[in-house]
């Protein structure tokens, strides 16, 4: 499928696991990517692996998602330097492990600035920048839902970016720009693998549950392509039913 034939698609969190698998599969199906991820990391190998798919050149945009000002920048240069922006991919994320008793407000405010800010910045560009059939898909978690110990800013944050989309996608619709979330649940990626609540036994994950990150971009590639064209305002839970049992 060549889905994104043209398009410009701009991934955050470009650099990790599951906006790495993003990245893959959009460019596959044709799209152009603009890689936005912290300063100071190496994009090359992920700029080498994405130079054998048949879009133009992808282009890495380092930015901190939460500088207001560097997000509107690099939307800006995405519009400019390839003409367009059809597709936006919120995945930049991150988890802190802490008990709510020493959660300070810093603590607060970090979190919810890279999990929730952030995105409602970037859909604040992508509301103004794009056109109609333009399409964001937001990366939450099932964290949104249902939670483990030590985590509760992170699943705060990822529940009101679950609402961020319904508000979204009301604003979105009259511009023909549509807005929808990915939950995914335990994905094969480094920031499983660091997990403490995984290392402690807190949380326990039988490994039929845990996905990877292609899976999760199979999802995001369907939620930003046009054949979706009916959804918006949705979560698609993606967590290989994990969630389902008692
Ligand atoms: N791995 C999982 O099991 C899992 C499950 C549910 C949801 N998620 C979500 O999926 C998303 C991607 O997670 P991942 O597993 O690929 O993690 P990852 O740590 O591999 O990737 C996260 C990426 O976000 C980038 N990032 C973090 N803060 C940033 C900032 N301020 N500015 C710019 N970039 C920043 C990091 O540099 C990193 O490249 C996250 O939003 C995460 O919450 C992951």
């Amino acid at each position: 499928m060549m889905r994104f034939a043209g398009k410009t698609a701009l991934v955050t969190g470009a650099l990790g696991g599951i906006g790495g698998a993003a990245c893959r599969r959009l460019a596959a199906e044709g799209a152009r990517l603009v890689l936005v991820d912290r300063p100071g990391l190496d994009a090359e190998p992920l700029l080498a692996a994405l130079a054998g798919a048949d879009a133009a050149p992808a282009l890495f945009l380092p930015a901190d998602i939460t500088d207001e000002a560097a997000v509107a920048d690099v939307c800006a240069r995405a519009v400019a330097e390839t003409g367009r922006l059809d597709v936006i991919v919120n995945v930049a994320g991150q988890m802190i492990y802490k008990p709510l008793e020493d959660l300070t407000m810093d603590d607060w405010q970090r979190l919810f600035a890279v999990n929730l800010f952030g995105a409602a910045q970037f859909i604040r560009q992508g509301l103004r920048l794009m056109g109609p059939g333009g399409a964001i898909v937001n990366v939450a978690s099932i964290h949104a839902h249902q939670t483990s110990p030590l985590v509760a800013p992170y699943a705060a944050a990822k529940a009101g970016l679950v609402s961020l989309t319904r508000s979204a996608a009301i604003e979105g619709k009259e511009k023909g720009i549509r807005i929808n979330a990915v939950l995914p649940g335990a994905v094969e990626t480094q920031m499983l693998r660091d997990s403490p609540n995984i290392k402690s036994g807190a949380e326990t994950i039988d490994p039929a549950d845990i996905g990877t990150p292609d899976e999760i971009a199979a999802a995001i590639a369907f939620l930003a392509a046009e054949e979706a064209s009916f959804i918006t305002g949705s979560g698609l839970v993606v967590d290989g039913g994990r969630l389902t049992k008692l």
